[in-house]
């Protein structure tokens, strides 16, 4: 092999690499809305300034509903996850996934997007800071989370 198609292996390796990095959903996260509790009841509108635009649920994963019910989930347990999910207006796919995971006693956050249906999701490069920021606003009272589970 001359140097330059070792040069060009090299390269569709480190692609592929990326890719299968990037692309895919974490099997953990995809498949939420089937094994996770939805905690809203109406979808929460989108609002001025909105950090993550778009019609929006969210889910608690690796929570038990009676937990949810009576309010001893929070603080979360190690292993939650809390999934939102954002519908852009006149779409009918998620376009934004944010996710807050309890690792080792504290919140892990991430978010991913896409704009087909028929597309993976790619996790973005946000800063967890610019998340944490704002969700402090709500550290003490919600365990860092603006929505409780809400019952018919
Ligand atoms: C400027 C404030 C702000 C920033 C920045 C922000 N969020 Fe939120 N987030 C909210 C609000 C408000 C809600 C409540 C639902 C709604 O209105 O969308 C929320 C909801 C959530 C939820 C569902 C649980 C809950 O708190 O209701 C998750 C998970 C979440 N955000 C993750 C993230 C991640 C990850 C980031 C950073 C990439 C982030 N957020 C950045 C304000 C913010």
């Amino acid at each position: 092999m001359n140097l330059d198609v070792m040069r060009m292996h090299v390269l569709l390796v480190l692609i592929a690499l990326v890719l299968t990095n990037c692309t895919t959903l974490p099997g953990h996260v995809d498949g939420y809305e089937e094994r996770c509790i939805k905690m809203n009841l109406e979808e929460v509108p989108p609002t001025p300034h909105d950090p993550h635009d778009g019609y929006k649920n969210i889910y608690a994963c690796n929570v038990e509903l009676q937990a949810l019910l009576d309010g001893s989930a929070i603080p979360y347990p190690e292993g939650t996850m809390i999934v939102k999910e954002s519908f852009r207006e006149g779409e009918d796919f998620p376009w934004l996934l944010a996710t807050a995971e309890k690792k080792s006693g504290s919140w892990e956050w991430k978010e991913y997007k896409r704009n087909f249906a028929n597309e993976d999701f790619v996790k973005i490069l946000a800063s967890e800071q610019v998340c944490i920021d704002c969700h402090k606003a709500v550290k003490d009272s919600g365990d860092w989370m603006f929505t409780f589970y809400e019952s018919e």
